[in-house]
């Protein structure tokens, strides 16, 4: 049986009445065809490979996402929602004990469901700087990473749209670095927060310790922006889901998605033309982890779309990885790269809170039902108001002092590059306590030095692997967040915070900007997490190097008809959020399969 899924979209009146996708939930149903491709993955980069691929009708293409529909999903669509329905979602893996966390493990999210991360995510859109791609190119040997080569695919990938409240945006970005006819909804703020003018007057204020940066996505992050994220101008969120898979694309038939389908393993087969002597064309994978191994065929790639932690997940299952470790655990090594699950790396997080003394923030809107009912039919019958954001407008990059850069090395990709983010929320970051009204001011090592690894310590292809970020075990990394919260205090001495910000909550009751350092690590060690921006389990190197997993066409190297195309092949974190370059990557990737196939 065929699944259509029906969904009404009731809130806008120009919008689709109705929109229906096809997917199918049971493999047995699928056409017993040879498919040219087959992804493993409907995420946030596997779904823009498969769009791209089938706009050739003569290529076929099935994924296969190990969640479920994002359709009848709908908080998923709320940007407000985003803290609190992700755990739903996902894969609930939790990081092995991080002695730079004092030995707490931490979530680590991960999106379960069609779209992927995607679909589950901030929404935040950042592009880091033009030094990160650059830095690309340059460990590639392949200069098409680099930042202005890039820009095509940058282009292909957004939308930019006006915001849900149609505000004037004159001032708040540069329309000249920004793209109105790719696929995925970018946009400004559409609802304004009670502090918006006040994180701007602080930065006035303070003459120029901060700048006002008009659009961090121009190659240059560093200072004070105007947040843009990927909700559209209805005020939903715009994941590759709801866009590479929007209903014109869903219904092409040369495109299907398979959910319910967790890969296990690729099954090797005989290759004379490369160098390890297999080709991998074949899938395994289940509907039911309890039920039987199934298998598909690409008769032209398998392509690994299924995150830093499934993709090499899956490759480390097959034989791929170093081969002294899978031997001890009893997995026969069939491809020997020592490079699969090193060098992951994470930003990590704090998110410090302060009481404040107003009752204008987003904490009443998840604590008073009748309020959230209010909101929630307003953006049902408008797509306005406070839920078509996330609760802050504002982001900011900085870099670390050069004493420390000068003292442990500089891990960032150039001087234009930020070590240091600080977002700002109008209310408690996630679910608030019953009581008081909130600011948030969260600080992130976004160019960390720490590095971490993820591994398997058994045979069954469907237990969770081990997930070791080493959060923190860098002097830099501890160092720069340090630093950063000390910024952040700086950063409220601006007057205009005085009698608005009333206290300090939590462990961070007690901090200040003079607390000594061993008290700042310690809160730092007890309160940080992940950002959820993991990347670089399957890095890509270049052609001639002796590390790495993919080559930089993200072939995997040493095997024949095998790509990974997600955020597993960063070769370092960008400064920033990692959406926007995971989508940019699968955009250029898709290109490069379609080139290599003509
Ligand atoms: C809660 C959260 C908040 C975030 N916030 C932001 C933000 O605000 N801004 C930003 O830029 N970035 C953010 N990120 C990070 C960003 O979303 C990710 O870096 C990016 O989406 C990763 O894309 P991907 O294609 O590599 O993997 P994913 O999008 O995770 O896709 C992998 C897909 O493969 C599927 N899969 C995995 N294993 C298998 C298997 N064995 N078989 C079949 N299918 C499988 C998964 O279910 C998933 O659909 C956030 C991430 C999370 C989780
Ligand atoms: C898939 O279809 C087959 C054949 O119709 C059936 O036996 C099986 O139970 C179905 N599986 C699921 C998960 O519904
Ligand atoms: C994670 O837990 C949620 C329940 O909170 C569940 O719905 C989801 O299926 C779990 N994910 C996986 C991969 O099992
Ligand atoms: C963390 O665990 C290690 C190993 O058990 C131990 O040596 C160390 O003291 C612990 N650290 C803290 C802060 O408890
Ligand atoms: C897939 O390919 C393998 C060999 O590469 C072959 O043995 C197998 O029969 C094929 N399976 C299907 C379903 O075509
Ligand atoms: C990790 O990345 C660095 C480059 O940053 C590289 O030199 C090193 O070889 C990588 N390690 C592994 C095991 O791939
Ligand atoms: C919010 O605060 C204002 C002034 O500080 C006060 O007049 C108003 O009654 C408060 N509203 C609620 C719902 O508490
Ligand atoms: C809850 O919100 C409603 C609607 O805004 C408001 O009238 C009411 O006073 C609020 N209740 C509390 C306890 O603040
Ligand atoms: C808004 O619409 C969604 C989807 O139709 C529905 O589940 C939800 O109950 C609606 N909320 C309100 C307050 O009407
Ligand atoms: C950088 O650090 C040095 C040494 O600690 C200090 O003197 C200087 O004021 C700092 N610079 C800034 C901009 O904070
Ligand atoms: C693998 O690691 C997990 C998580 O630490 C643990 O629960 C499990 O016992 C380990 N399995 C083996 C075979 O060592
Ligand atoms: C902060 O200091 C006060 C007064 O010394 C103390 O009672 C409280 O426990 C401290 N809070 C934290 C989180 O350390």
């Amino acid at each position: 049986m065929q699944i259509t899924v029906f969904a009404l979209i009731l809130f806008h009146s120009w919008a689709l009445p109705l929109c229906f996708a096809v997917v199918y939930n049971n493999f047995s149903d699928l056409p017993p065809k040879i498919y040219d491709f087959v992804i493993v993955g409907g995420g946030t980069a596997g779904n823009v490979v498969a769009n791209r691929l089938t706009e050739n009708p003569k290529t076929s293409v099935l994924v296969l996402e190990a969640g479920g529909t994002n359709i009848d999903a709908f908080q998923l669509d709320v940007p407000f929602f985003s803290d609190i329905f992700k755990f739903q979602y996902d894969w609930n893996f939790t990081t092995t004990v991080q002695p730079g966390l004092n030995n707490r493990s931490t979530f680590l999210l991960r999106g379960f469901v069609l779209g992927g991360s995607s679909s589950v995510n901030g929404m935040f859109y950042t592009r880091g700087s033009a030094d990160d791609y650059d830095r690309w190119a340059k460990v590639t040997k392949d200069d098409g990473w680099s930042w202005d080569n890039l820009q095509p695919f940058i282009a292909k990938n957004e939308k930019w749209e006006p915001p849900a409240d149609r505000h004037n945006t004159m001032g708040q970005f540069n329309p000249s670095v920004h793209s109105l006819t790719g696929v995925n909804a970018v946009s400004l703020s559409g609802f304004s927060q009670s502090i918006d003018p006040m994180i701007f007057k602080a930065v006035d204020e303070l003459g120029g310790i901060f700048n006002f940066n008009e659009d961090y996505n121009s190659g240059n992050p560093l200072g004070f922006g105007w947040l843009q994220s990927t909700i559209s101008t209805e005020g939903r969120r715009s994941s590759s889901a709801t866009s590479y898979l929007a209903p014109k694309y869903i219904k092409r038939k040369n495109l299907d998605v398979l959910l319910h389908a967790r890969a296990s393993r690729v099954l090797p087969s005989v290759s004379k033309s490369s160098s390890s002597g297999y080709a991998f064309h074949t899938v395994e994978f289940a509907q039911d982890l309890d039920g039987p191994l199934l298998q598909v065929n690409a008769s032209k790639e398998v392509i690994l779309s299924a995150g830093v932690i499934g993709s090499p997940h899956i490759l480390l299952n097959s034989g791929i990885g170093d081969s002294d470790e899978l031997s001890k655990i009893g997995i026969k090594s069939l491809v020997d790269l020592p490079s699969v699950g090193k060098n992951l790396t994470d930003q990590p997080v704090v998110a410090n809170e302060f009481l404040v003394n107003s009752n204008r923030t987003t904490d009443d809107i998840l604590r008073n039902a009748t309020l959230l009912n209010k909101v929630y039919t307003e953006f049902n019958k408008t797509g306005m108001g406070p839920l078509v954001v996330t609760g802050g407008n504002q982001i900011s990059f900085f870099r670390a002092n050069e004493s420390l850069t000068d003292k442990f090395g500089d891990p960032s990709s150039g001087r234009n590059s930020p070590h240091l983010e600080m977002f700002t929320g109008n209310g408690f970051f996630g679910i608030p306590p019953s009581t008081g009204h909130f600011l948030t001011l969260g600080t992130a090592v976004v160019s960390p030095a720490s590095r971490g690894f993820l591994t398997i310590n058994t045979t069954d292809p469907f237990a969770n692997p081990l997930i070791n970020p080493g959060y923190l075990t860098s002097p830099f990394d501890i160092a720069a967040m340090r630093e950063g919260i000390r910024i952040m205090f700086q950063y409220l001495s601006a007057p205009v915070w005085d009698g608005y910000v009333l206290s300090q909550f939590g462990d961070f009751a007690n901090i200040t900007a003079t607390s000594p350092d061993d008290v700042l690590d310690e809160y730092i060690r007890n309160s940080a997490g992940s950002s959820a921006h993991p990347v670089g389990t399957a890095a890509m190197s270049a052609n001639d190097a002796d590390y790495g997993v993919v080559d930089p066409d993200l072939r995997v190297k040493r095997v024949e008809g095998l790509r990974v195309i997600d955020s597993s092949v960063f070769p370092f974190v960008t400064s920033a959020h990692t959406q926007a370059p995971t989508y940019v990557i699968a955009e250029r990737a898709a290109a490069l399969v379609r080139a290599a196939w003509v």
